[in-house]
């Protein structure tokens, strides 16, 4: 990779951004071909990924650009449908990039496996029976895949809950942590807890009910973190040079508001890590993980000390520059599944350059606290319609039948009007024939 800097991307004709795209990664346009959705996932291939198959669902994909992480420029390849996403997080990556762009760190890729236990008479003493036996279980559990143990995963620990208050009374959890390295891991977690079933009931004189891996995994955090300098932030509102600009002060200070709000209100702090994980699930899709899993960790995260609140922090530091913050599980793989079998997600794979599973979720953490900013950022000034309205406006020229430069001629003239509908653009189509 030589750069994550494309200036003019956005003005090239499909092809050339391929070929430009390829320069900059250092990747020849062969290794890069399958990003085209002409040679992504062909109908036989995915006849063999789900049941039922008739054919397959695309979406848009494009590059978020400008990124460096942990010092590295990266080209992240989002899929998603929503406009504004991919310009607003490559904006933010470049306002980031004069203060070093984003540093990442990651904990050890652990995952939980819980295993329900019913029937056990003394809860107390059959946790205790639990921990005396830990290694003997632990070293069961390690069995499960060779493969993953000779890269140094495997079982790591054991913790053992009492789940007081269920709507069936007591009963007992065994906590599983397994370390998967470079894989999303459900496959190992779910395999070992089935491997411990019997030798937990032997133990615990209970039943084994559910053996399940959990979504909230809170042991395999990613956490990005950026300095966006304060002149970064000053600018002045496009189109409206009757109004004074924004002062760095101004914007900062804005989107500490704005992220203040989402901290103590869960129904702002729901719309607010909507924002996070349109960034989050765009790179997720491309390259091939789970984003249910993501979701799903990421919303049970927010709500970890009992009260739903924002994935991010921002604030300022002593020079007076914006400061953000985003830490959230992050339980993707870049070896099995779909991320190994979807041609397409091979190539997004290729082009990051990301070579371990952890440095994936840090390039993901990064586009969501980038995404964060760029929705925070327009909610605080302009407000969030003026960057939607253009690209909201061909889509509806489109679904008015708009077709080569009528698009672009329709929406310009419905933007121009502040009249966004699909009425108007059929009017306006209408006098253009
Ligand atoms: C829209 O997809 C996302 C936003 O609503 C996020 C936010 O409000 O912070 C703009």
């Amino acid at each position: 990779m030589t750069t994550a800097r494309i200036p003019g991307f956005y003005n090239l004709p499909l092809d050339e951004r391929l070929e430009q795209l390829a320069k900059a990664a250092g990747l020849s346009l062969d290794e890069l071909s399958a990003l085209k959705s002409s040679n992504g996932l062909m109908d036989e291939q995915a006849d063999h990924m789900i049941e039922n198959v008739v054919g397959t669902f695309s979406l848009p994909l494009g590059i978020g650009l400008n990124f460096i992480v942990n010092g590295r420029e990266v080209l992240v390849p989002m899929a998603i449908e929503e406009p504004s996403v991919v310009a607003g997080a490559s904006f933010m990556a470049k306002l980031a990039r004069a203060g070093g762009g984003f540093t990442v760190t990651t904990s050890a890729p652990e995952m939980i496996g819980q295993i329900q236990v019913l029937g056990v008479k003394d809860l107390i003493t059959a946790s205790m029976k639990l921990y005396e036996h830990k290694a003997e279980l632990l070293a069961e559990a390690d069995q499960v895949d060779p493969l993953l143990n000779k890269f140094g995963g495997g079982a790591r620990d054991l913790e053992v809950r009492i789940i007081e208050d269920s709507p069936i009374g007591a009963f007992l959890v065994v906590h599983l942590i397994y370390d998967v390295r470079d894989a999303m891991g459900a496959n190992a977690v779910n395999t070992a807890c089935e491997k411990l079933a019997p030798h937990l009931e032997e133990i615990t004189g209970g039943h084994v009910h559910l053996k399940i891996l959990s979504n909230l995994a809170d042991k395999r955090l990613a956490k990005a973190a950026c300095t966006i300098q304060l002149k970064e932030l000053g600018f002045q509102p496009e189109g409206q040079d009757n109004l004074s600009p924004y002062t760095g002060e101004q914007v900062r200070d804005g989107i500490i508001a704005a992220w203040a709000f989402a901290a103590a209100d869960p129904y702002r702090a729901a719309t607010h890590n909507k924002g996070i994980m349109n960034g989050v699930d765009a790179v997720v899709i491309a390259t091939g993980n789970d984003w249910r899993a993501i979701e799903a960790g990421a919303h049970a995260y927010a709500a970890r000390e009992g009260r739903y609140t924002s994935l991010s922090k921002w604030g300022k530091d002593e020079d007076g520059n914006l400061t953000g913050e985003l830490e959230m599980p992050m339980a993707v793989g870049i070896v099995g599944g779909a991320t190994k079998v979807h041609p397409t997600a091979k190539a997004a794979l290729k082009l990051m350059g990301v070579r371990t599973a952890a440095e994936l979720a840090g390039v993901i953490v990064s586009v969501g606290l980038a995404q964060n900013l760029a929705a925070l950022r327009a909610l605080a000034t302009e407000g969030i319609q003026r960057g939607h309205m253009s690209l909201h406006a061909r889509q509806v020229a489109i679904a008015a039948g708009a077709v080569g430069k009528q698009i672009e001629m329709v929406a310009a003239q419905m933007v121009a009007e502040k009249t966004v509908r699909i009425d108007r653009a059929e009017e306006i189509l209408k006098k253009t024939k």
